[in-house]
């Protein structure tokens, strides 16, 4: 058999609302659909963000993991297409930030993770000493950007605090609810323009996803955009940036 990849992806951004839940939970599918065993990690402090796309009901999350009550395997819930959830909040209780010791007991416990091809964090927006924490363990960092003027200036700041924190030179940036290629493209050289000036980080282009209706619709319906519309612009995008990582 093939052997299993076993790559960390983080999802972040700095400003909110960019698609960082939508993008995670619709490239699992896709990663899913492609016979990757994909699990995200939902650390994004927002409400039942990731739950409710899924519609799953985690009744442990990492924190028992940490506390020693509970082991990976417990904490771990099977999501819709084969899809495995880590929830790291618990929808009510505050993710507070973890302690060097903490962090060590996770990232130990990744080890009880069963085979995985791919393994999605969805990181909340900000900097946050989690966020960073996450960053930090990830093979790939995706930032998330918009054309919005303060997601750039707020990708920048996070980017340089990743930088700075981790040492992390390489991100990956993917621009989401565009028009066309054309805009993603300029919005990716508006931020590699500041970043080439006063960073030591290397940027790439990670892809982008246009702004598509369908993505608000499937969204309303608790619906995956990428199942409920598989020949939409924003399903075709992401099948382009979940190839890349697979091949
Ligand atoms: N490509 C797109 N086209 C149209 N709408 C989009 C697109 N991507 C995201 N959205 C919309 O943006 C909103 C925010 O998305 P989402 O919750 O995934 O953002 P987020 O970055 O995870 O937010 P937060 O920082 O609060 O966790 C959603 O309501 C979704 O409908
Ligand atoms: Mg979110």
């Amino acid at each position: 058999m093939e052997e299993r990849r076993k790559k960390t992806i983080a999802i972040t951004s700095g400003k909110g609302g960019v698609g960082k839940s939508a993008i995670v939970s619709n490239m699992a599918y896709l990663l899913s659909v492609m016979k990757k065993q994909t699990y995200i990690l939902d650390a994004d402090l927002a409400l039942g963000n990731i739950d409710i796309m899924l519609g799953v009901v985690p009744r442990f999350n990492i924190r028992d993991l940490i506390n020693g009550e509970k082991s990976m395997q417990d904490i771990i819930v099977d999501g819709p297409f084969g899809i495995k959830v880590i929830p790291a909040t618990s929808g009510i209780a505050e993710f507070s930030n973890l302690s060097v010791e903490e962090k060590t007991i996770l990232l130990s416990s990744f080890q009880d993770i069963p085979d995985y091809d791919f393994l999605i964090m969805d990181t909340s927006a900000g900097i946050s000493s989690n966020v960073l924490y996450f960053n930090a363990i990830s093979h790939d960092v995706f930032v998330i950007v918009t054309p919005d003027p303060a997601s750039l200036t707020d990708s920048y700041a996070t980017i340089k605090v990743l930088h700075k924190s981790t040492m992390r030179r390489d991100f990956r940036i993917l621009v989401n609810m565009v028009r066309d290629e054309r805009e993603a493209l300029d919005v990716y050289r508006k931020l590699l323009l500041v970043t080439d000036r006063f960073l030591d980080v290397s940027l790439d282009f990670g892809g982008y996803i246009p702004s598509d209706k369908n993505v608000n619709l499937a969204i309303k319906k608790q619906r995956l955009w990428a199942e409920s519309f598989p020949e939409t612009f924003a399903t075709k995008a992401l099948q382009q940036i979940c190839d890349r990582l697979v091949y």
